[in-house]
């Protein structure tokens, strides 16, 4: 194996653990520069034992200095069509966090940009993609064990500590991170579109932010052990020191409501502050009915008119950082795609597609409406070439 010549735009934590989880996984690999003001990832580079690197005080510096077999993403959202855009024009492999973009207009932009020119292998961090239990669903629901898939529910609820680190990191406000579920649950919405192989075609959402207001800033800031509440995690780059009171412009909890253009219909419930986390999908089809529980790991299914006990596949393997394993899924299957071994998971299409479904459903929010979504599909696919769907 030759070693891998990596450079890294964002040296934040994520791309620090992914980092840590592609070393962990066996890749040969050498972190040759990165650039970053304030590289929050630091700590974990270092615990990993894997050095960053030359310093660079600008990506196209870093860039200049190649070559690199890898070029890694993992700056704020508002910044990955920047850099996106800059590591296009260097030509080396991509690897970007996701949102691949923040914004509607970026993401018809960089459709545009691709359709064009076409872009240098580009893969997408949606790294439910890589997680076993995703697979299974995925291969479950393509080979018809569900029937034709009717309805679902869907839910990401997420402890107090992980909502009060939205609430004072970057993603706190839309400039920086676009919202609440694009950040968090374009995840999701990227697989429940490739399980509907279908596109939204009417959305609705309520949502907005009831729980870290100034109002609750009185709030208690203990556990009942006393342990202190709402301040675990370093909250990084730009970011507030009070949950409570920081100039966060999303919402901390939101719902919403999704009709396909098959006919599949789903509804979302996430909040940011509960004492029992869960993120759990409930797939109901014509001759089956499937669970995903992505905190605990287990997956469950039956056949409709079977009165057996259902099929339970427990995947073990938990982790505190709720990835369950999926960092070091995702580490060899971008290994396989950059030798050449395997496509990966998920294309930059795809994503784009997820990111616009999440931008639909904050519209629909936002407007208090019932989003058409057939406008924003025509527009995209005119921007990537394809003839607008029919
Ligand atoms: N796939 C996943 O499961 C997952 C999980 C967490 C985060 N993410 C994504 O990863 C990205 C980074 O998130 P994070 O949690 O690591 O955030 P973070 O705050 O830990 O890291 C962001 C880093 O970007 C740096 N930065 C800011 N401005 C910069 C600039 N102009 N040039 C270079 N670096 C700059 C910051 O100093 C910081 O070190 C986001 O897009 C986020 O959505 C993905």
């Amino acid at each position: 194996m030759t070693t891998q010549r990596i450079a890294v735009i964002g040296l934040g934590q994520r791309i620090a653990h992914v980092l840590a989880a592609m070393k962990e996984m066996g890749w040969d690999l050498r972190v040759d520069g990165y650039v970053d003001p304030r590289p929050v990832g630091a700590p974990i580079m270092q615990a990993a034992g894997i050095s960053p690197g030359r310093e660079f005080a600008t990506p196209e510096a870093l860039l200049a200095a190649g070559p690199y077999d890898l070029v890694m993403i993992g700056t704020p959202n508002h910044l990955h069509m920047t850099h996106l855009k800059a590591a296009f024009a260097a030509g080396y492999p991509i690897f970007s966090e996701k949102p691949i973009v923040r914004t509607e207009a970026e993401t018809l932009d960089l459709a545009r940009a691709i359709a064009a020119a076409g872009s240098p292998p580009l893969y997408i961090g949606l790294v439910m993609r890589s997680m076993p239990i995703v697979k299974e669903t995925i291969a479950r629901v393509d080979a018809g064990e569900l029937g034709e898939l009717i309805s679902m529910d869907a839910t990401e609820h997420l402890p107090p500590e992980h909502g009060a680190y939205l609430a004072r990191n970057w993603r706190r406000r839309s400039d920086w991170g676009g919202s609440f579920m694009l950040d968090k649950v374009c995840h999701d919405f990227d697989i429940f579109g490739r399980l509907a192989k279908a596109r939204p075609a009417k959305v609705a959402s309520f949502g907005g932010r009831r729980i870290f207001t100034p109002e609750r800033a009185d709030a208690p800031r203990q556990y009942e052990d006393g342990s202190p509440a709402y301040a675990m995690r370093d909250a990084g780059w730009s970011a507030s020191n009070d949950p409570f009171q920081s100039d966060m412009d999303l919402a901390d909890h939101q719902t919403a409501m999704v009709e396909y253009d098959s006919g599949f219909r789903l509804s979302f419930h996430s909040n940011s502050h509960v004492a029992l986390a869960e993120r759990r999908w409930y797939l109901a089809g014509t001759e089956g009915t499937l669970i995903a529980d992505l905190v605990r790991n287990r997956l469950m299914l039956r056949r409709a008119l079977n009165r057996g006990r259902p099929e339970r596949i427990d995947y073990g393997g938990i982790t505190a950082d709720s990835h369950n394993g999926a960092d070091q899924a995702m580490a060899l299957d971008l290994l396989a795609a950059l030798e050449g071994r395997a496509a990966f998971p998920v294309t930059p299409w795809d994503s784009m597609e997820a990111g616009l479904t999440v931008m639909a459903i904050d519209r629909a929010m936002a407007e208090g409406v019932m989003l058409d979504c057939a406008p924003m599909w025509a527009e995209f696919d005119e921007a990537r070439g394809a003839r607008a769907a029919a």
